[in-house]
């Protein structure tokens, strides 16, 4: 089969495509035929090994010292299950999937091997019925992420909700899941970006680069930055003080990304019922993939940047 293969830490060019041997489902696993699978923050991270100097001895303990221990790397992944082993009983032989692939990667390649219970080495999902599988990459990345750190605000209709990064993967479905809840959303993005963000039904825009996000007298009931950089920012504390009383302010890198098979059946169950889509920005084929990170790590995408496998 065809795969991605990351030989060490570095640039994008460190990617190489490579034909390795297509791996052969255990008892308890499935093996899906993979049809689209995502560049994203986190691949970056793990290709570039850029990582804050304090994650770095964590980071090379779980990811490989010198260069990843799992050679081919991609952590989202949509596909068709081609066969299954005889403990499984959750799919069957031409199941539609999407999900992320956790600590075991392996999505960028022709096919990939996973269990199919929720561990650190993936989630799967049956994929939403109404979108493609390139669509379910943006979906099941963007969507697990949104959820889980949206699922701790508890939001009620009526509520005041801000949104940084309302561009990106995980901001283009947070803007979309709020006004699903009731919220009033106002999103934060580049003056570029407010044409999309806008059309994804966010009631307020900002344009960061042009004036002050936050104002005087305007609170808020819930506060996410999904744009993962400003933990430690003036900017978190300034956001505490505008939340209204008993709202939160919760950032994106504040826990780890939960790999949750029931998160997965809610995001497929909104998307079909048409309250989320998600947004795709570019895609490539699996040959560009240098391409594809080279465009990732300039950290404007809009929506997510996925990669057709066949
Ligand atoms: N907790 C975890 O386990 C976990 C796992 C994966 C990822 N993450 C975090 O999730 C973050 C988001 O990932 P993602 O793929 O959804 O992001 P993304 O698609 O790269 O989105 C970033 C978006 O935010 C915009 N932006 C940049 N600076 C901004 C600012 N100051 N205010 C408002 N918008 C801004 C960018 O567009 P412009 O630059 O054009 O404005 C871009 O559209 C990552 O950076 C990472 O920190 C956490």
């Amino acid at each position: 089969m065809r795969a991605i293969i990351c030989p060490k830490y570095g640039p994008p060019e460190v990617l190489q495509l490579k034909e390795v041997e297509k791996p052969t489902p255990k008892d308890d696993e499935v093996l899906i035929k993979i049809f689209a699978t995502a560049v994203t923050a986190s691949d970056i991270f793990i290709r570039s090994f850029q990582i804050p100097i304090r994650f770095r001895i964590p980071a090379r303990i779980m990811l490989g010292l010198t260069k990843p221990k799992k050679s081919i790397i991609g952590l989202v992944l949509a596909g068709e299950i081609e066969s299954v082993g005889k403990n499984v009983t959750r799919f069957k032989s031409g199941d539609q999937v999407y999900g992320l692939t956790g600590y075991g990667f392996g999505a960028y390649a022709e096919y990939k091997c996973m269990k199919v219970t929720d561990s650190i080495h993936g989630c799967l999902g049956l994929k939403p019925t109404n979108l493609t599988y390139e669509e379910a990459t943006v979906a099941a990345y963007g969507g697990l992420l949104a959820f889980q750190f949206m699922e701790k605000a508890n939001i009620q209709p009526g509520q005041n909700v801000l949104i940084y990064g309302a561009s990106g993967t995980t901001g283009t479905i947070a803007i979309q899941y709020a006004k699903y809840l009731g919220a009033k959303v106002t999103g934060v993005c580049s003056g570029s970006n407010m044409v999309l963000v806008k059309s994804l039904g966010a009631d307020t825009l900002i344009d960061y680069t042009k004036e002050d996000t936050l104002q005087p007298g305007i609170q808020y009931d819930f506060i996410l930055d999904a744009v993962g950089k400003m933990k430690t920012s003036k900017l978190k504390e300034a956001c505490k003080k505008a939340l209204a009383p008993g709202g939160k302010y919760v950032s994106i890198d504040d826990a780890n990304l939960l790999l949750d098979s029931k998160r997965l059946a809610l995001i497929k169950e909104l998307i079909e019922a048409r309250h989320i889509r998600p947004v795709i920005d570019r895609c490539y084929p699996l040959e560009e993939i240098v391409a594809a990170h080279s465009y990732v790590e300039k950290g404007h995408k809009r929506g997510g940047v996925v990669i057709t496998v066949v």
